[in-house]
């Protein structure tokens, strides 16, 4: 039988052709799309429902970063992104993709330096913050002045220091490309990750 996917969104970014749904599912992360999903193979084909493009890109578990940077005013912004990759080794280069429609797209895409904060398992609340707008995102996220000016969040599982590399057009996001300064991590804490639209945590038997 054809079940319906009602995943219990708390908040949703809809850009031209890109929606984020964000679940808040505790730590099994269970909703009502891994049933769908599981019974029912989907299939999308260029033209076709971009949701179903979405689900398909939904299997693709990832981490849960911040992106961070100054504005033109002096203001920390930032946003939350999966879009996060390892480029190259040397020279040493990652990149993120933003929405052209983002707030903080312009802001990016100028800025001479970014910063990668990779979620740790407690900075949920954080992920939820810089993912909806209208919320105090700096204001209730302690962070300080990263050694090349971004935005560094507390108690980040790693941290990359950037700075801009090159800026592609990617349909309708930027590719934004960075080489990395400085990279530091905590490898005693566990990762905040994201599959199906819903946040999830590491399982270990
Ligand atoms: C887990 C998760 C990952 C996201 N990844 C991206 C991303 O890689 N690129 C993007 O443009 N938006 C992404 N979003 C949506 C942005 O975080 C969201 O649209 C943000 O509010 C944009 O902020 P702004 O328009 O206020 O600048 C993601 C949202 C979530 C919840």
């Amino acid at each position: 039988m054809m079940r319906a996917a009602s995943p219990s969104a708390t908040s949703t970014w809809q850009g031209q052709s890109t929606v984020w749904q964000v679940s808040e599912a505790g730590a099994s992360g269970a909703n009502d799309y891994s049933g769908l999903m599981a019974d029912e193979p989907r299939e999308y084909r260029t033209g076709s429902d971009p949701r179903t493009l979405r689900d398909a890109l939904g299997c693709f578990a990832t981490g849960v970063t911040i992106v961070t940077c100054i504005d033109g005013d002096g203001k920390p912004v930032g946003f939350t992104a999966n879009s996060f990759t390892s480029v190259s080794l040397d020279p040493p280069l990652l990149l993120v993709c933003i929405h052209k429609s983002a707030a903080c797209a312009p802001c990016l895409t100028d800025a001479s330096h970014f910063a990668v904060n990779v979620l740790q398992n407690e900075q949920q609340p954080a992920s939820i913050r810089f993912s909806t707008r209208d919320q105090d995102r700096f204001g209730s996220t302690p962070w300080s002045e990263g050694e090349f000016g971004p935005p560094i969040l507390k108690d980040s599982l790693g941290v990359f220091e950037c700075e801009r590399f090159e800026v592609h057009e990617g349909g309708d996001h930027h590719i934004v490309v960075g080489k990395v300064l400085k990279a530091s991590f905590d490898a005693s804490l566990d990762p905040l990750l994201y599959f199906r639209g819903s946040y999830r945590r590491l399982h270990f038997d």
